[in-house]
């Protein structure tokens, strides 16, 4: 009988291979860079799976021109790139890889946030100017993170995680979500809620962790910003498009709020008109889950997703549609 076909879109680890080597005849775009859309419309023709990373659209057009599709895994945790709809009235099982990289990306939100706070890249750049001449008690001086009060919007596995280790810094720690949580688990965190305006008020750091979709989109305006404290941070290691990046770029010209740390891009891999000249930016290539252990991990995952539903024909461990999943296996 013939294996199952599958495009793999990007280079992936061994490891993930060596998951899907067994099972499928693999179509690989090898590249460190993103699949031209020509092409990868080309290549999904007569594939049964899909194997994506969140630089590509799995949208309408892309699900008429595949009339074999059954399964797509993507290699994030993030699915906004998905229509998830489109995708269940096709009949295609979505499988992402949520948990393995919440502790990483907690990680990394607070390298930016002290990266931020303290000006790390600016005395960076210093050093190696050869400016550094004297010690001196004025010299780049940033803000203190210990003791203040951290503002966390989202408070899922991420937001959670961010809470955690925000306690090593004693810092007063209120989210907002639109599901507030139990009060024994708010009492865990030592965390309190707050509805998301009173949070922008008060918090001296925000720092982004919910999903994008319609109700986030721009969720951090003009008018949030208005809200905020003139010498408060922002940190988005979330999705650009959270942030409305203009008005962001207008925020940190004007003295609005005092800086910010972005991991993630409205228009991603663009910026917006501004953005890399402003001195008060720390900046990161979408980097918050970019562990070795971690990417491993993730592109293990994916792989796996693929392999339950095609070859194994079980229920995949991270369905994103488990309804539409149980429907393409039964069809099997
Ligand atoms: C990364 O942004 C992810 O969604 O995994």
């Amino acid at each position: 009988m013939s294996r199952p076909k599958i495009l793999v879109t990007r280079s992936i680890p061994d490891e993930a291979k060596a998951v899907l080597t067994p099972h499928f005849e693999i179509d690989q775009y090898d590249k460190h860079t993103a699949i031209p859309r020509p092409l990868l419309l080309k290549k999904i023709k007569d594939k049964d799976g899909l194997l994506c990373i969140l630089t590509e659209k799995i949208d309408e057009e892309l699900l008429h021109a595949a009339p074999r599709l059954k399964a797509v895994a993507t290699y994030s945790v993030g699915f906004d790139h998905i229509d998830v709809k489109a995708c269940g009235a096709r009949k295609v099982a979505v499988t992402n890889t949520p948990g393995v990289l919440t502790e990483t990306t907690a990680d990394f939100t607070w390298a930016l946030l002290l990266a931020c706070a303290r000006r790390v890249p600016e005395g960076d750049k210093f050093m190696r100017a050869g400016s550094y001449k004297a010690w001196d008690p004025m010299m780049l001086l940033g803000t203190d993170v210990h003791g203040k009060t951290l503002g966390i919007v989202g408070f899922g596995r991420i937001g959670q995680a961010v809470a955690r280790r925000a306690a090593g810094f004693g810092m007063k720690i209120v989210y907002f979500d639109t599901q507030r949580i139990f009060p024994e688990v708010e009492k865990q965190f030592d965390v309190q809620f707050r509805e998301l305006n009173d949070l922008l008020r008060e918090a001296d750091f925000v720092t982004l962790h919910c999903v994008l979709d319609a109700a986030t989109h721009h969720l951090i305006d003009e008018k949030a910003f208005a809200l905020m404290k003139r010498t408060a941070y922002l940190v988005n290691a979330a999705r650009g498009p959270i942030v409305d990046e203009k008005a962001l770029v207008k925020a940190l010209k004007t003295g609005r709020i005092r800086a910010a740390a972005l991991d993630v891009y409205e228009l991603e891999p663009k910026t917006a008109p501004g953005l890399l000249s402003l001195p008060n930016i720390v900046l990161a290539p979408h980097l918050a889950s970019a562990s070795l252990e971690t990417r491993t991990k993730m592109g293990v995952m994916a792989a796996q997703g693929l392999v339950d539903v095609l070859a194994l024909k079980k229920m995949p461990a991270h369905p994103v549609n488990a309804e539409v999943c149980q429907s393409v296996l039964a069809a099997a």
